[in-house]
């Protein structure tokens, strides 16, 4: 029989954005008698209308402020039970622009919260991380796993390595119940239209075409993001602390082939898309083996490619404000008036 832990106090950061977002509307519908405090700083990628189902929910708050912050994470920490994290610069393609913002937060922010976590003695540090750290690889190479050495090979997946040292380090010498998580590519609502299948879809949608990098047989490994929040729930009730636990959709496609369905789904022509010069240095391929989690904690993905890919396409159609407010940059505005947010 597993240990299943229980926590009154959750601390999601980063829980305006996509997958957290997702993971908080999940929790609040799964545990009617957790208080779950979201703390984001609001960045570009964090949308509070992501959170309109939950906002007058009394087990719900909202903390606007930078994980980095460590006088305020210092003071809400020492009312929580676990700190499930989140919060990140997430987009590759940003931090080959510019890094810093990835250093400060998903560097320095993660030892912020470490060390919160340390000081008052929490029950559990969860960690939210990806297969980016892993490096890519080669079409025959075996998938990545738990004990597959660190190579990441973008400034976002090197912020995303250091982080992950970091906590394996509060582990090993402070004792500190950490856990984390590495995950492939997740598509689904709310993703912000920057990443692949959020900006395809919504540019097609406004009649635009899509712009494919490279000669688009890159391969990514997808999975629907709610599989993902199950994963996260497992992992932080019954994992075990000072472990890592690889989640995957079991779903390699090329960049191509996932143009193609949304364009099929969307009854648009092959005409649309526009190659355009690769990322430098993109990985090439990347696959996960999630036997340690299937195994251990009896975790797989449960939504099939053709009904996650059915069902996030409809999502964007059925949603059409929800992503114009973003790519026309209301969103923003609002924040600014809202919170002075420049
Ligand atoms: P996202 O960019 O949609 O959301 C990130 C959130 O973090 C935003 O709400 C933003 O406002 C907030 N944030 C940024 N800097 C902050 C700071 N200093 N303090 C407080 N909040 C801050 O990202 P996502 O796609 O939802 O990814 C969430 C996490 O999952 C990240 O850690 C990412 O590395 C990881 N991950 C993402 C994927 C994926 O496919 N999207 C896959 C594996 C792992
Ligand atoms: O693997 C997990 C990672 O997945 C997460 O850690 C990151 O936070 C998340 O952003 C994602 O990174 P990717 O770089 O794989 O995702 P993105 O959606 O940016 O790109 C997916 C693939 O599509 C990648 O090979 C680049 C390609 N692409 C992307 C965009 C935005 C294009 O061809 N054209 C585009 O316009």
């Amino acid at each position: 029989m597993k240990k299943t832990r229980t926590f009154k106090t959750l601390l999601v950061t980063g829980g305006a954005g996509f997958i957290g977002s997702n993971f908080i509307l999940y929790l609040l519908r799964k545990y009617q008698d957790y208080q779950i405090i979201n703390l984001d700083l609001l960045t570009y990628a964090g949308n509070l209308a992501n959170l309109t189902e939950v906002e007058a929910n009394p087990n719900y708050k909202f903390v606007k402020g930078d994980i980095a912050d460590k006088k305020l994470i210092y003071n809400i920490v020492k009312d929580v039970d676990i700190i499930v994290n989140f919060a990140a610069e997430s987009h590759v393609d940003r931090s080959i622009l510019d890094s810093a913002a990835f250093i400060h937060t998903n560097i320095m922010g993660t030892h912020t919260l470490l060390e919160a976590a340390r000081i008052n003695g929490l029950k559990r540090f969860h960690h939210i991380s990806t297969d980016e750290v892993f490096g890519h690889l080669g079409p025959y190479d075996p998938p990545f796993n738990e004990k597959t050495p660190y190579a990441p090979r973008s400034p976002y997946s090197a912020s995303k390595a250091a982080a992950d040292h970091l906590v394996n380090a509060y582990f090993n010498t402070y004792g500190l119940p950490t856990t984390i998580s590495n995950c492939s590519n997740n598509y689904g609502p709310y993703q912000f239209p920057e990443k692949l299948h959020a900006l395809f879809i919504t540019n097609l949608l406004e009649g635009k075409k899509v712009p494919l990098y490279g000669d688009g047989r890159q391969i990514r490994d997808w999975l629907y993001v709610t599989d993902h929040c199950e994963a996260i729930d497992l992992i932080i009730h019954q994992g075990k602390p000072g472990e890592t636990y690889c989640i995957g959709g079991a779903c390699e496609k090329t960049n191509l082939a996932i143009t193609k369905k949304i364009l099929e789904l969307l009854g648009q022509g092959e005409e649309m898309i526009e190659f355009v010069t690769d990322r430098p240095g993109h990985d090439r391929r990347y696959a996960i083996d999630f036997t340690k989690i299937k195994t251990e904690l009896g975790w797989v993905p449960k939504t099939p490619f053709e009904e996650g890919m059915k069902q996030t396409v409809e999502w964007y159609r059925n949603n059409a404000q929800w992503w114009q407010n973003i790519k026309s940059g209301e969103y923003l505005e609002y924040y600014q008036k809202q919170y002075g947010i420049k």
